[in-house]
């Protein structure tokens, strides 16, 4: 075979996305930036947590992190070596605004003109996250999410990033995983800020989504005409350990938590019955008041879906410390045999095909992005310097073959984040998980390709996977 037709089987063996098909990777403020008081930046919930002692492995916090706040450019120039066609990246709250409320702190919001213009010089959209969890410390000491004000707070702060970056910004998500700021912020207590009541966690949820609703109205106002709003959901598909209807039920009540909760409010305006009847003990559901599930579904453009791992479940408990499965803390999580990532995860990308087919399915009619995907791995250079993460590529691999999948099955899903494009503070893992397809020494701050970053560059260059 001569080298061209060589090439041209290899192509057509590859899965290939539609054209115009999002690639891109995914970051957040708080996990890169560093730079936490420069520019008249204050703490936000995650400084304050991160200083507690106890609460981040090894007392890791993101002071320095990867130093993106200096270094964007750098980081942007290897975007556009990988070839990127979107960057999705959230904006600091505390930086904008640093005591949660009043004007525009311009000093902090030049960071982002400059971030964001230089990624429009590169051809790269900017997808941004206007909260991906770092509350300003000052609205978290009035109540945080627990207090219905912060919502109306968020939308205020939706507005103001609107006005200063709405002229270039094409794609703008509200919330980055509002199950993870609700029920490990405030009911396992893993996250920041830290509490650990059921009940104002059930709150919290309320009001992050209601904060939501009334930030996607706020942007629809200050945008102008065509710009897309977007929501991100963690979501995962849950299964039940066996068919024994206690199993089952174990099953039903963890995807009311996590998936229909936040699903079934933004698409259809309600909560589910059931996972009202399952926290009844804990809240009488009260903090809702007429009217805000409208606002919740107020419409959206796009939905972005952050998916890492299935759930086994069923009947038991797991034991361990607060639980963050309000109602359903007597859940026990399985162990599943496939193989797991470094943060105990377990690796099954037909999750993803199931999760995308049932959206497309039972909540129709909003155009998909999976917004984060991705795997860390205990990354470490060879003696030649190189970076080897074959389970990395085998997991981006199989999970872009579930999305292939998904999109011949009529799914319609617009593009693909890996998280992420750097290695970065995973908050309460600190810096000892590396999820990054690009190493960060954390002594020089040196960045180095992993395989994987190679491999993805190869990917997006051919326009699809190989085929498996
Ligand atoms: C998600 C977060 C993201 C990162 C990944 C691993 O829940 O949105 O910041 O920590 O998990």
């Amino acid at each position: 075979m001569s080298a061209s037709v060589d090439a041209q089987a290899q192509a057509t063996r590859r899965r290939l996305f539609p054209p115009g098909f999002w690639w891109g990777a995914a970051t957040a403020a708080y996990q890169i930036e560093g730079a936490v008081k420069m520019d008249g930046r204050t703490p936000s919930i995650w400084d304050t947590f991160a200083a507690t002692p106890g609460k981040v492995v090894g007392g890791d916090t993101g002071e320095e992190a990867a130093d993106h706040y200096h270094r964007y450019a750098h980081d942007i120039a290897t975007m556009v070596e990988l070839g990127l066609s979107a960057y999705r990246f959230s904006v600091s709250w505390p930086r904008i605004q640093p005591t949660g409320r009043g004007p525009v702190n311009a000093a902090g919001a030049g960071f982002y003109d400059r971030l964001v213009d230089e990624l429009l010089e590169a051809g790269i959209r900017p997808v941004l996250t206007l909260y991906h969890w770092d509350l300003p410390q000052e609205l978290e000491d009035a109540g945080g999410w627990t207090d219905r004000d912060t919502a109306y707070r968020f939308a205020e702060y939706a507005a103001l990033v609107a006005g200063r970056l709405g002229d270039r910004v094409p794609t703008w998500t509200t919330l980055n995983e509002p199950w993870c700021s609700a029920f490990l912020g405030y009911a396992s207590g893993d996250h920041a800020p830290g509490r650990t009541d059921p009940a104002a966690a059930l709150r919290a949820a309320h009001h992050l989504l209601l904060g939501h609703g009334l930030a996607v109205r706020a942007l629809r106002t200050a945008l102008p005409a065509g710009r897309q709003v977007s929501l991100v959901l963690n979501l995962s598909a849950i299964r039940s350990v066996s068919p024994a209807a206690a199993d089952r039920d174990a099953a039903r009540r963890i995807d009311g938590l996590l998936n229909r909760l936040f699903l079934d409010a933004v698409v259809h305006g309600r909560y589910p019955a059931d996972v009202r009847a399952d926290t009844a003990a804990l809240t009488d559901w009260s903090f809702v008041e007429d009217g805000d599930l409208a606002v919740v579904a107020t419409p959206i453009d796009l939905l972005g879906i952050n998916y890492y791992h299935p759930n086994l479940v069923g009947a038991g408990c797991n034991g361990g410390g607060p639980s963050p499965w309000p109602g359903a803390a007597d859940v026990r999580f399985h162990e599943m045999p496939v193989p797991r990532t470094a943060m105990g995860w377990p690796v099954d990308a037909s999750g993803l095909r199931e999760v995308l087919l049932r959206l497309h399915l039972e909540y129709p009619g909003v155009p998909l992005v999976i917004t984060e995907n991705g795997a860390a791995y205990d990354d470490r250079p060879a003696p030649d310097g190189a970076v080897h993460d074959p389970d990395r590529v085998s997991y981006l691999h199989s999970h872009l073959t579930a999305a292939h999948e998904a999109i011949t099955a009529g799914v319609d899903l617009r593009g693909y984040f890996v998280w992420s494009l750097l290695d970065n503070f995973e908050w309460a893992h600190g810096y000892g998980k590396r999820f990054g397809i690009v190493h960060i020494d954390y002594s020089t701050q040196r960045r180095t390709w992993k395989d994987s970053a190679h491999w993805y560059r190869d990917v997006i260059a051919a326009g699809g996977v190989p085929g498996r």
